[in-house]
Order: structure tokens, then C-alpha cells, then sequence
């Protein structure tokens, strides 16, 4: 749907705060009907620092409502001596921390107290939906006298019956497990790694299980370790590893220890965290749409960075007996971009000879959804979607599709403003061999904000997260029959079918 934007690069359908400085998503939890996100805010400016909780809520994990502001956040920070880092936040519906009463169970967040010798985690309460929060008077409750041990995720454990919590020891780019009947009292369970991508330091772990193909017999988990710098594009990066885990220990299937699997391939989705509690027992995650290497340069104005768009994580079993790990938009999304306006385009298929190209939509410069199949005919060997694009597709923001080389790509070199830093321009790369498309043919599904472009192929299988800050003309969406090579030399066409942009 097309919306008009009252300032550049304002996001339409992706959280942004007002004003200030965003990074990670923190406390993400449903409580009576709200979804929570907190999140790492400066109050008193927008690049990073004096970081304390901000915090917003949604009915729906699309439309939000912040509830801080400057100089007004939900956990401050104080002074020198205490920043308030990432973690978690649940609902004691036990009353278990005695922090509230039985009748109004306490919302807790467990966070990294941080300052320039320590990282310990603590404790703040809410005895209102979230609204006020009062720090633990015994924090810190989890010392170890660390300097580089923080982001704290702590959930439930049913079949333990107990608080279990997965925090990082970033230097030693570990996870480690622990358990507590309170939120108060932790006993160290295990540790995992260092295991897969160990270039730069642990954060931001997460831990939870997935039923495979749907199965609730069948439940493996997903141990989520954010890593920066190391990542696959530079700088900043979120990597998974499936297995499972015991209630104690968390073991990989994959055994290798530099065999790594990042959970999106763009540049742009880091400390990517889920909820808990979700009521209908689906598993959501959203990740910070930015990249440490350039996060504090980003050139938006009164606010620094968005949140991804959430995304509903799913396990599929693959013929080898691998499972891959699926992510899509939250359904909402959808039904909101239709409220906003008609649709742009529906069910339109085109088929496009070697070395050409269509203008399928113009006047794309809001929020929209675009989704498309695309099959190559005739030894055709790739195909481009440009989106925010020129009209004669000069430039604009690609997403290549290259079947010689096994690869999906997005190329943001000519999407718009780039030379705020060198590290902003380039191309992010996908593995996406043709042999692994069940009918050769590639869905895309492609959510196009002012400040972002998130793609999501095959059900869900890739997705490639990247920033854009493209002028206003560039309103075009454009189908090329031809891959990252020129024209020269292609052959055959391309048919991209079903072409729907809402
Ligand atoms: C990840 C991170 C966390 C830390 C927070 C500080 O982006 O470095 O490890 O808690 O940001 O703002």
C-alpha cells in the first residue's frame, strides 16, 4: 500500500522510536494481549550511549506505540555506574520472584548491568503491564565478577519446572546455561561453544524449540548466538545452531565446529531475539535492522535505526533428513498494507525475453509487499528484481538471481545514499543452488520500507535483511530477464508469474 512518508526514510510498517538512538531488541514478551518491545535506547541522543530500556507495545507485532520518549525511558541507566544492556523480560505468574502478589504477578526483566569493570545481571519489576519499573533492591543477582558476560534470555522450562536462563561470555564466545526456582537464585547448568562463526564475540543468545514440520512429537531446538564482528557481510551478524537440549545442555547436530548457519544473509539483522510466551505457541523474532560498522552513521534524523519487520520461525525436514529453518513476515503484515490502500498489482504474470526488462508497478514509495514466482525458460540463467528503482532500471536496489552461481543476492552499491561509510555499499550474497528449488521455479517474497529491503525465498528457506536510503524518484519496481552479468550473452527468458504488490 501506498503511503506518503512525512519524513525521509521514516519506516511505515517497521518500528522506529521517534526520536534517538535504537539497538537490540530486548524484553520480548505477551502479557495480557500486548506484545512488549523494550529495547536499548539512549534518552538523551542518537548515537549510542547513557544506554537504558526504551519501550513500545502492539496488539499485533506491526502497528506500535511508543511508550518512552527522551529523557523518559523504562529502565534509565545511572551514571557511570550503571548501563542497562540487553536482555529479557517474562511474566512470574507464580509469583515465584515474590516481587508481586499472587493476584498481580510481577513483570520481570533480567538485564546486563554494565559498566566500564563489570557486566552482571539484574533484575528491575513491573506491577503494571510494563508501565513503570522499579530495580530489584539485591542486584545484581547473577555476579561473576565478568567483565564480558551479558544479554541474559531467560524463559520458562516446563518440563524442569524451573526459570532457565542463556546468557553470553562474549570474549569466550560461549553460551552458558543457567537455572533458578526465582529469578533470584542461579545454579550454573552448562556451556556451549565456541562453535561456528568465533571471529568476534558472543551476544545476544536465545534458545527455543520448534516443532518440526509441525510435529509437537517431534521438537528440535534452535540456540541463536548473535556475533560482531565476524559476521558474514562484515561486522555484525546472527547465526543458529539446531540440535537438543535436555533441560541441562545444549548439543548441535551439527558437530562440526566451523560449520556455520547465519540466519539471514543480508548486513542488516542483528541481535535477532524471539517472544516468549506467545499465545498462540508460534515462535516470533525480530532482529535490529543495522550493523555496528556503521549503525551510529545512518543518515535518518530525528532517530537512529528500526527494528526488522517479526518474523514467525518454522523447521522443515529436507530430503537428507536435515531440517532447514524457515522465517515469514508476521500475517499481519499483510492485512495491514491492504488496510492502508488497494492493491498496487495482483496476479499479473510476465514474461520477459533475454537482456529485457518490465516496469511492473511505478509509484511504489510507501510500504510494500511484493511477491512473485520466477522460473527461467529456454537456458535463461538469471533474473533481477530492482525495487525503489529508476524507470529505466539504472538504479535502484537489486535482488539477483544468479542459478549458475547457486546464489541470491541483494545489490545495494547503486540503492541510493551509500558513501556515509565504505562499509554500506555492496552485494550480499545467498546460497540458493537451483538443485535445491523443488520445481525450479524461485518464490520470492520481498517487503520493500522506506529505509529497508527484506527478502525471504523459497518459503522462508533465505533471507537476506539490507538498509536502503533511495531518493524519492526511485518509485519503480523492474523485472529483468538476466542476472548480475550485463546482457550480453543471455539467453531464453524469464516468466515471472504471479506478481502480486500490495
Ligand atoms: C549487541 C550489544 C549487546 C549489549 C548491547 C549494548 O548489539 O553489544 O551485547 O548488551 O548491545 O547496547
Amino acid at each position: 500500500g501506498k503511503v506518503c512518508p512525512s519524513e525521509p526514510f521514516r519506516p511505515h510498517v517497521h518500528f522506529t522510536p521517534r526520536a534517538l538512538w535504537m539497538n537490540d531488541p530486548n524484553g520480548l514478551v505477551y502479557a495480557a494481549g500486548e506484545w512488549h518491545l523494550f529495547y536499548q535506547f539512549n534518552p538523551v541522543s542518537d548515537v549510542p550511549g547513557n544506554i537504558s530500556w526504551g519501550h513500545a507495545v502492539s496488539p499485533d507485532l506491526v502497528r506500535w506505540t511508543e511508550l518512552t520518549g527522551e529523557g523518559n525511558p523504562a529502565i534509565p541507566y545511572d551514571g557511570d555506574t550503571e548501563l542497562i544492556f540487553s536482555g529479557s523480560a517474562v511474566v512470574d505468574q507464580d509469583n515465584t520472584s515474590g516481587l508481586g502478589t499472587p493476584e498481580n504477578p510481577p513483570m520481570v526483566a533480567i538485564y546486563t548491568s554494565a559498566n566500564a569493570t563489570k557486566q552482571a545481571q539484574s533484575l528491575a519489576f513491573s506491577l503494571d503491564n510494563g508501565r513503570s519499573w522499579t530495580k530489584y533492591e539485591g542486584n545484581p543477582v547473577l555476579d561473576e565478577e565478568q567483565k564480558e558476560f551479558r544479554d541474559p534470555k531467560v524463559q520458562w522450562h516446563t518440563p524442569t519446572r524451573r526459570w532457565l536462563m542463556a546468557v553470553a561470555l562474549a570474549d569466550d564466545r560461549k553460551v552458558r546455561f543457567y537455572s533458578s526456582p526465582d529469578l533470584k537464585e542461579w545454579t550454573q547448568l552448562s556451556e556451549f561453544g565456541p562453535m561456528g562463526a568465533v571471529e568476534g564475540q558472543y551476544e545476544c543468545p536465545d534458545l527455543f524449540p520448534l516443532p518440526v514440520d509441525g510435529d509437537l512429537e517431534r521438537l528440535k531446538w534452535v540456540l541463536v548466538v548473535n556475533v560482531n564482528p565476524g559476521g558474514l557481510q562484515g561486522g555484525s551478524s546472527a547465526q543458529y545452531f539446531v540440535g537438543d537440549f535436555d533441560g541441562e545442555r545444549f548439543v548441535a547436530d551439527d558437530q562440526d565446529p566451523k560449520a556455520v548457519r547465519w540466519l539471514d544473509y543480508g548486513k542488516d539483522y542483528y541481535a535477532a531475539v524471539s517472544w516468549v510466551g506467545a499465545p498462540d505457541g508460534k515462535r516470533y523474532m525480530i532482529g535490529w535492522m543495522s550493523n555496528w560498522q556503521y549503525a551510529a552513521k545512518t543518515p535518518t534524523s530525528p532517530w537512529r535505526n528500526a527494528m526488522s519487520v517479526p518474523r514467525v520461525m518454522s523447521l522443515r525436514s529436507r530430503p537428507d533428513g536435515g531440517v532447514d529453518l524457515l522465517q515469514e513476515p508476521v500475517p499481519a503484515l499483510a492485512s495491514t498494507l491492504h488496510r492502508t490502500a488497494e492493491p498496487i498489482m495482483t496476479a499479473a504474470t510476465l514474461n520477459v525475453s533475454a537482456g529485457g526488462a518490465a516496469v511492473v508497478a511505478n509509484g511504489c514509495d510507501g510500504a510494500f509487499l511484493l511477491e512473485v514466482t520466477v522460473s527461467l525458460v529456454d537456458g535463461a540463467t538469471g533474473a533481477t528484481v530492482l525495487v525503489r528503482a529508476a524507470e529505466d532500471g539504472s538504479s535502484g536496489t537489486g535482488i539477483v538471481w544468479d542459478s549458475e552461481k547457486g546464489e541470491l543476492a541483494v545489490d545495494r552499491r547503486k540503492s541510493g545514499l551509500v558513501d556515509f561509510s565504505a562499509d554500506f555499499p555492496g552485494v550480499h550474497g545467498a546460497p540458493l543452488p537451483y538443485a535445491s528449488l523443488a520445481d525450479g521455479k524461485l518464490r520470492l517474497t520481498v517487503l520493500v520500507d522506506e529505509g529497508s529491503v527484506e527478502v525471504f525465498a523459497d518459503g522462508g528457506r533465505v533471507a537476506i535483511t539490507d538498509i536502503v536510503f533511495p531518493d524519492k524518484e526511485r518509485k519503480a519496481v523492474v523485472l529483468r530477464a538476466g542476472g548480475a552479468g550485463g546482457a550480453e550473452g543471455e539467453r531464453g527468458s524469464v516468466v515471472f508469474a504471479d506478481v502480486r504488490v500490495v
